[in-house]
């Protein structure tokens, strides 16, 4: 991207953000008590665009893919987090500055004033030295960074769950919990079958260091997120499905060349290049491509880019990010990771639920099993309370390794000490059983939305500028599935027929389940420049003729091109909603 292009697009934004907050799409909360950073109501226009852009998502990932979808709290306990890993490792590396206070993240600091662009991965001294070496300062006050301390710190919200502090809560940071914590119970949904599917879409929340950027990083924010459950054996994806769905990679191994550069190619040829290693990571990449575009994503400004080693999450092997240039700069939009038995596997470990699945063998197998059966009156005496805890270590020693079992005693380590028991005492057998199947830990795909990113997106890439009848307009070219607005319906001037008319005509396209908008106020000219700035992609003026000829006609004119056909009334609902359907177009009436 050239810096003209870079400058044009940073202007864009800024009148976006304006006629957002004008228009009713997003602004800052609570602005009449001096507005909180990271948190943005979206207003009319905005909850529509977000509901329509949740509603296409939920066809797309839910609906035609056959996953369920759940609704959780948004509050969980500690313990859901000391098991997802959480508490311990969810955190950004934060710079306070000596001079003002302000608290920044010390990689966004390196990555807005030096060459690197990944300083998430970088280990903290390396953080450290590089603010040092850059002489690098308080983005707020401009006083030295140099020598400050840089500290991690957990994104989580904490609460206290019912009166005083001794059930400590968290604010969800990602919506995926609320699904795997439910996985015993929603297994039984899926008939205990693999793969299966669960969707969420809502709100989590990130104490981020600094918000920035409008909605495009904040504290509280909507996600849409699908758990794919599989057997890593034996499930495979429907590939051939997205084989030829072409796609702009951005793998690791070119973002590590000097000279590396992003990759066209299809997802078919991805996965036998091996440039995506999972296919079912790939799988999704290439079901998403189509559905960005379908809800206006420019296709010119969108790419898949792979996370470096030391970038991605905690619980993920593999993640790639779907990315949209807004502003000259790369955004996240999504990420495809793939989990592998990381969350099943923690929350079987720390919680009293089994998060395994049965699976069944084609046929039952004839297996040794390695068993003990302690004599309690040797290990009663021995150990005292402990004697059970040396039952289980002795049935995990079993099955781990039989050989420990070979000599004349058999050694345990049960707390820091070690304790010898007469094999004789232990019952050790080796025994042949019959098993139907085995109870193995799903493997979990995970591609994870923000849905206000998307929005912002959606609506940087829709925003115009033109010239008509020798005026300046600003319209968005939103896409009529996510457009708030449909129609608008407009009475040419006040007089009581024209606004009877064109109230019934609004009744008769809200029956066909259009969003409409009826205007009265201010001249023809300005009405259209309103709905043009928020995406309405058409509009419908009543005028004389509609009221006094035989047939009944009105003028709808269509955003883009701002041309106007004289259309019959009978059928406008129809033709309206087939043209939303996507059945039709304007230019074939
Ligand atoms: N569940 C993935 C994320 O929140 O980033």
């Amino acid at each position: 991207m050239s810096d003209d292009d870079t400058e044009e697009t940073a202007v864009t934004s800024e009148k976006l953000v304006e006629l957002a907050k004008r228009r009713g799409y997003f602004f800052q909360s609570s602005g009449a008590y001096g507005g909180v950073g990271g948190f943005y109501t979206f207003g009319p226009q905005g909850a529509a665009l977000k509901g329509n852009v949740e509603d296409a998502w939920r066809d797309r990932f839910a609906v035609a893919e056959g996953n369920m979808e759940i609704d959780a709290p948004t509050i969980m306990p500690e313990p859901v987090f000391e098991a997802s890993g959480h508490l311990d490792g969810f955190d950004d590396m934060l710079v306070e500055c000596p001079e003002c206070g302000e608290s920044h993240r010390a990689d966004h600091v390196v990555e807005d004033n030096t060459e690197y662009e990944d300083a998430e991965s970088l280990p903290i001294p390396d953080v450290e030295e590089v603010i040092a070496e850059y002489e690098l300062v308080c983005p707020s006050c401009g006083a030295g960074l140099a020598g400050q301390a840089v500290e991690t710190f957990n994104l989580m919200f904490e609460t206290n769950i019912g009166p005083g502090d001794s059930d400590p809560g968290y604010l969800r940071p990602e919506t995926a919990q609320g699904i795997f914590v439910e996985f015993p119970r929603l297994k039984e949904y899926a008939r205990n079958q693999l793969p299966f599917g669960v969707t969420q879409i809502g709100r989590a929340y990130r104490n981020e260091i600094s918000p920035r950027r409008s909605i495009i990083r904040t504290r509280e924010f909507t996600q849409a997120e699908l758990e794919y459950f599989i057997d890593p054996e034996t499930d495979e994806p429907d590939l051939e499905s997205v084989a030829d769905v072409e796609v702009t990679l951005y793998p690791a191994s070119e973002q590590n060349e000097a000279d590396g550069e992003e990759i066209e190619t299809t997802i078919g040829a991805a996965v036998e290049e091996g440039i995506v290693s999972s296919p079912w990571v790939a799988y999704f990449l290439g079901v998403a491509k189509p559905w960005y575009e379908a809800v206006g994503v420019d296709m010119d400004r969108f790419r898949f880019r792979q996370h470096l080693s030391g970038e991605r999450a905690h619980y993920a092997s593999d993640c790639w990010d779907a990315e949209s240039e807004v502003d000259g700069n790369w955004i996240e939009m999504a990420g495809f990771a793939y989990r592998g038995d990381y969350d099943l596997s923690k929350h079987d470990e720390y919680s009293d639920d089994r998060f395994t699945i049965f699976k069944q063998y084609d046929e039952p197998k004839t297996v040794e099993r390695a068993t003990v059966d302690p004599d309690m009156s040797y290990l009663g005496p021995e150990f005292g309370g402990d004697a059970q805890a040396v039952v289980g270590t002795l049935e995990d020693l079993a099955a781990r390794d039989r050989s420990a079992f070979e000599g004349d005693s058999v050694e345990i380590d049960l707390e820091g000490e070690t304790h010898e028991i007469p094999v004789e005492k232990t019952g050790f057998a080796v025994e042949e059983q019959t098993e139907a199947g085995e109870h193995i830990t799903p493997h979990v795909v995970e591609p994870s939305f923000g849905v206000d990113r998307l929005v912002y997106t959606v609506l940087h890439h829709a925003y115009r500028e033109d010239e008509v009848d020798g005026e300046e307009r600003t319209y968005l070219e939103l896409e009529p599935e996510v457009a708030p607005t449909f129609v608008g319906v407009f009475p040419l001037q006040s007089d009581d027929a024209l606004e009877t008319e064109a109230n019934e005509i609004v009744d008769d396209l809200r029956a066909a389940g259009l969003s409409v908008t009826y205007d009265d106020s201010g001249n023809i000219g300005r009405r259209y420049r309103r709905q043009d700035e928020v995406g309405t992609p058409f509009c419908v003026t009543v005028d004389f003729e509609t009221v006094e000829d035989e047939e009944t006609t009105v003028t709808v004119r269509e955003r883009d091109t701002t041309e106007q056909k004289r259309l019959p009334v009978d059928d406008l609902a129809e033709t309206l909603a087939a043209i939303r359907a996507g059945e039709l177009a304007f230019d074939e009436l």
